[in-house]
């Protein structure tokens, strides 16, 4: 397991060279790196620990955020599912300029300890932070799915920091319009509004919520999408006017196959299309679970989806897959 991840980062450098040379320069030293034999690790030389993640991309500059697992992983008791728990371990923050090289940027959000009833406690679930520019109140707003052991309190976070990479101020968390929020992404449209995906109606159904001017609060505005689908994990991107919205079914830590729907709008109507992993492996997502899809700035139409690749039995020890998306003949399509 520990050089998993360096064999799928090989695989989306040299894929990215073959499909798309104008990747090639930024992409060379990824190549470089993995084919060196080194795992991948942050400037001080530790394993990158950012899960469930996703990046903001500001000046110049990749943020990649996470959820920092560490520690023993344990099985909640009396529960009907394989429901692995680390202590929440706050949210990480990396920094990058090529993708390849990752600064650690420290604890983004620090959790506090031996407060059980406070949201972001070490003994709480604080999963799937996304963090994105508001440039009217000239802050970084993140979200993040917080919750308890048992998943049931499932609510949206929310923190917000002058810095990039915080530190970030823990504001509270809410249930939009009093649903249930659980996986979930954040999405910052051309014309600056801003909207959280999540998965709610105990995992059924995906809602998407218009968020407030200031990105802090959820409005009254929200849709249901894939309704009665049972899909979690939304990583959503635009490209050429469309709306893009990869998710994965809901088998806890275990893989599955990915699906996706495209929009014109986004709060709908939802077209829904097929698993975009083709090959070997895709009905497992290549053994992983996607979370995000980052567009890489400057290269328009290049975008690379983000996944996990959970080791539930050892949750510190899950790994990440990064992949390009490609487009044909009006579908999506990622190969590993
Ligand atoms: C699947 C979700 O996608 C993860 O973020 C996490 O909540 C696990 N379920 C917990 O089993």
């Amino acid at each position: 397991m520990k050089y998993t991840y360096m064999k799928y980062l090989l695989i989306f450098a040299l894929t990215l060279s073959c499909y798309q040379s104008s990747y090639s320069k930024s992409f060379k030293c990824l190549a470089d790196t993995a084919t060196a034999g080194k795992t991948i690790l942050d400037e001080d030389g530790k394993p990158v620990n950012a899960h469930g993640g996703g990046v903001l991309y500001y000046k110049g500059v990749y943020y990649f955020f996470g959820e920092i697992k560490k520690g023993n992983t344990w099985l909640v008791p009396d529960q009907h599912w394989e429901d692995y728990r680390v202590p929440a371990g706050g949210i990480s923050c990396y920094s990058s300029t090529d993708l390849v090289h990752w600064k650690n940027r420290g604890v983004a959000l620090k959790p506090t300890t031996n407060n059980p009833g406070y949201d972001i406690d070490t003994s709480r679930v604080i999963e799937r932070p996304k963090v994105i520019y508001n440039k009217e109140t000239k802050k970084f707003v993140m979200w993040m799915h917080i919750d308890k052991n048992d998943y049931k309190y499932s609510r949206g976070g929310v923190a917000v920091s002058d810095k990039p990479w915080g530190p970030y101020q823990y504001i509270g968390s809410v249930k939009p319009n009093n649903q249930m929020l659980r996986d979930m992404n954040l999405f910052k449209d051309d014309d600056g509004k801003a909207y959280l995906i999540y998965s709610s109606e105990d995992n059924n159904t995906m809602q998407i919520c218009l968020l407030s001017n200031d990105y802090l609060k959820p409005t009254k505005h929200y849709s249901r999408i894939l309704i009665n689908k049972k899909r979690e994990s939304p990583a959503i991107f635009k490209y050429s006017g469309k709306y893009y919205l990869i998710t994965s079914g809901c088998s806890g830590w275990s893989p599955n196959a990915a699906a996706y729907a495209v929009a014109d709008h986004i709060m709908g109507p939802w077209e829904e299309h097929g698993n975009p992993c083709k090959g070997p492996n895709a009905d497992s997502s290549f053994y992983s679970q996607g979370g995000f899809v980052l567009p890489v700035a400057n290269k328009p139409g290049s975008f690379i989806f983000m996944g996990d690749i959970w080791n539930k039995l050892d949750l510190e020890q899950s790994r990440y897959l990064w992949l390009p998306i490609r487009f044909v003949k009006g579908e999506i399509e990622i190969y590993n």
